[in-house]
C-alpha cells in the first residue's frame, strides 16, 4: 500500500502581482513549485508525487522541464490539470495507480512545508482517520463585517483554526467526495477537506507548522526567503 501526494499547480494565478505565475515565482533561486515538490519527494511517507500542470498547450512539458533539473523524477508524474483547482485534483486522482490507498493534497504555494509535517499527516491517515488537516491557532482577533464595512460581531477565535496543507485522505473517501461534489455541479471548492465534510465524514486535525505557510502576497515571499536563508545557514538542504 502506498501514499501519493497530489499537487494542483495548474493555475496561472497572479495574486503576487504582475509577472510570472505564482507557482513559478523564484524563491532562493528555484521556482516555488520546485521547493514544494522536492519536500514531498523527500518525505519518507510519500511514494509518488502527481503534479497537475496547466492544461494549455505545453503546460505539462513546461512543468516537467522545470522540475527535472532539481528533483529526482523517478517518482514524479505530471498530468494536465483542469479549469479549477478542484478539477485539477480530481484529474490527478484519476491517474493514481491502484496500489495507492492514502492521498495527500498539497498546495504548490506552500514551498517550505517541513517533511515532518508531511509524514505526520500520512501517519494520522494510516492510523485510521479518513481525513486529516494540519491546523494552527488564529492569533489575530477576527471580526465579521457587513458589506458596508461595519463590524457585525467579534468571533470567538479560540474555536477557530487556520488550515494548511498537506491534507491527507483515505483514497476512496477523497475520490467519493470529489465524485459527489462534481455530480452536484460543485466544481470550484478550493479545500479538499471541505468536500469530505460535505458528505458527512469527520475531518481530524493535527498540529500544523508555521513554515508550512502559503506564499500568497509579496510579503510572504520576503518571509519565505528568510526561512530559506536560515535553513541554508543551518546546513539543511533547501
Ligand atoms: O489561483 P489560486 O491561488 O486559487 O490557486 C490555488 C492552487 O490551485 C494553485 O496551486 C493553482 O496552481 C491550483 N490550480 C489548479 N488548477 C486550476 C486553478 C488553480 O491546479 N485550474
Amino acid at each position: 500500500m502506498t501514499t501519493a501526494a497530489v499537487v494542483p499547480a495548474a493555475g496561472r494565478g497572479e495574486r503576487l502581482g504582475p509577472g510570472t505565475p505564482k507557482a513559478l515565482r523564484d524563491l532562493g533561486g528555484l521556482p516555488i513549485l520546485v521547493h514544494a515538490v522536492r519536500a514531498l519527494v523527500s518525505a519518507r511517507s510519500v511514494d509518488l508525487v502527481v503534479v497537475a500542470a496547466p492544461p494549455d498547450d505545453g503546460g505539462v512539458d513546461e512543468v516537467r522541464l522545470l522540475l527535472a533539473d532539481h528533483v529526482p523524477m523517478a517518482n514524479v508524474v505530471i498530468v494536465p490539470g483542469g479549469s479549477s483547482r478542484q478539477q485539477s485534483v480530481a484529474l490527478a486522482l484519476d491517474h493514481l495507480p491502484i496500489t495507492v490507498d492514502v492521498v495527500l493534497v498539497h498546495d504548490a504555494a506552500r514551498p517550505l512545508v517541513p517533511v515532518e509535517l508531511i509524514d505526520a499527516v500520512t501517519s494520522a491517515v494510516r492510523a485510521g482517520a479518513g481525513a486529516v488537516i494540519p491546523v494552527l491557532p488564529v492569533y489575530d482577533t477576527v471580526k465579521e463585517i457587513d458589506p458596508g464595512g461595519r463590524v457585525v460581531r467579534t468571533i470567538d477565535r479560540s474555536v477557530l483554526r487556520a488550515v494548511q496543507t498537506p491534507q491527507g485522505f483515505d483514497r476512496e473517501l477523497l475520490v467519493e467526495a470529489h465524485r459527489k461534489a462534481a455530480a452536484e455541479g460543485i466544481d470550484d471548492l478550493t479545500d479538499d477537506a471541505g468536500l469530505v465534510e460535505r458528505i458527512g465524514h469527520t475531518v481530524v486535525v493535527v498540529p500544523g507548522h508555521e513554515e508550512a505557510f502559503k506564499v500568497t502576497r509579496p510579503f510572504d515571499l520576503v518571509i519565505a526567503e528568510a526561512v530559506l536563508a536560515r535553513r541554508r545557514s543551518a546546513g539543511v538542504m533547501a
